[in-house]
């Protein structure tokens, strides 16, 4: 997977640091731009997954929209180059300084999460003389049978707008002058591996997009989300995820109406396999039924082990002879501060550089300063 030039790279720079695969990345947009034109799918990136600028100005320069969850993701979003009719806000939590920004920068659409965000944007509008555009996202009830902190689309998850608050919202929105309804949001999960988990998400959208027809509205464009999931398990095996399985999907069973537009906010399926977190072995300590590895990455820097008991691949890049196990733990004081147990590795030893593979999703942009810890630049190769 890494050229002898690349691990030599690795070993120049101060650890830990963020490897960005550029080739990969650029492989990866190719397939998704291809098979989406194919179906005459839109993506906007899920800007949450990675907005490192150097990614989203290659993401940006195919043509992509973004997906933003917050004013400064809007922001950034706008000054990379994403063109603001191809720039959604969504997200339970807006601001009104965030939804006053989005409205100046003239996005293409709010996604709403509740009656009152509604009526709150209604009224901005107003203030400004604009009439904003929305989706609603609507919460479709669908198991998305993924880890259960990245399920979205329950009853009991705070996303979207119930389905009984329908009849409520249609009302309102006839004495909303400055709101104008175009499309609906759906976003049942993130890290997805059952595609029929896809099929079941379409015929409910169906049911639901027959409700609003039958009560008279157009519903122009449909946004289903993100949360195609790609391979933890074995990454160079398969490193690009089934984006033709996916589409096909949707393709076959949503009830597109004539002229609709479709979305899709793909996150971690772009971002993640071009990433790896690189980290230098600083300790071997014998445990007493364990031996640990000790690195100079932690929970800092790739936070979704601690957070979601996730699995990433390690890689011993340097190191060489006989393979034994170890918990492989980073610097932080906390005792899920661990990457992997019994992880098989050749044996291991101070200064070996280490791969945490699969990271370049929902890694960089979570980094904390727990600790005070210090941040490095990535290093990019192509
Ligand atoms: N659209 C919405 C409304 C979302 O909330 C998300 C992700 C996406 C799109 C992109 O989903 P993706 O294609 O990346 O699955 N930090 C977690 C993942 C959180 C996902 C949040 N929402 C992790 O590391 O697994």
């Amino acid at each position: 997977m890494f050229s002898s030039e690349v691990k030599d790279l690795f070993q120049s720079k101060e650890t830990p640091f963020y490897h960005y695969d550029l080739a990969v990345l650029d492989s990866t947009l190719n397939c998704v731009k291809s098979l989406a034109d194919k179906f005459n799918f839109d993506i906007h990136y899920a800007v949450k997954a990675n907005a490192n600028e150097r990614l989203l100005t290659i993401i940006s320069n195919m043509g992509f929209g973004a997906d933003c969850v917050s004013g400064n993701e809007v922001r950034r979003a706008i000054d990379i180059g994403f063109s603001a009719d191809k720039i959604l806000f969504a997200g339970v939590g807006k601001t009104d300084k965030e939804l006053r920004f989005a409205l100046e920068n003239n996005i293409k659409a709010f996604n709403c999460e509740s009656i009152q965000e509604i009526d709150v944007l209604n009224a901005l509008a107003e203030e400004s003389s604009q009439i904003a555009e929305i989706a609603l996202r609507i919460n479709p009830n669908v198991d998305a049978k993924t880890h259960k902190y990245i399920t979205t689309g329950l009853d009991e998850n705070k996303f979207g707008i119930n389905q009984i608050d329908l009849p409520i919202i249609v009302e309102k929105l006839k004495g909303l002058k400055h709101i104008k309804l175009t499309g609906l949001h759906f976003h049942i999960g993130s890290q997805i591996t059952d595609m029929n988990v896809f099929k079941g998400l379409c015929l409910r959208v169906n049911e639901i997009q027959n409700w609003f027809c039958d009560h008279g509205i157009e519903i122009l464009h449909l946004n289903l989300g993100g949360g195609l999931g790609i391979n933890y398990l074995k990454p160079d095996d398969e490193w690009l995820p089934d984006f033709e399985t996916y589409f096909a999907i949707f393709n076959e069973f949503l009830d597109r109406k004539a002229n609709q537009q479709v979305h899709f906010e793909l996150g971690r399926s772009i971002v993640a396999q071009c990433g790896n977190l690189i980290t230098r072995v600083l300790y071997i300590k014998n445990g007493v039924n364990t031996n640990f590895a000790i690195v100079d990455a932690g929970m800092t820097e790739l936070m979704r082990p601690a957070l979601y008991q996730s699995y990433h691949q390690i890689d011993n890049l340097t190191g060489e002879g006989e393979i034994r196990e170890y918990d492989v733990v980073g610097p932080i004081c906390e005792s899920t501060d661990c990457f992997g147990k019994s992880v098989k590795l050749p044996e291991t030893k101070r200064g070996d550089l280490i791969a945490i593979r699969s990271a370049g999703a929902y890694g960089e942009v979570m980094v904390s300063r727990y600790n005070l810890r210090d941040q490095n630049a990535p290093l990019y190769t192509e």
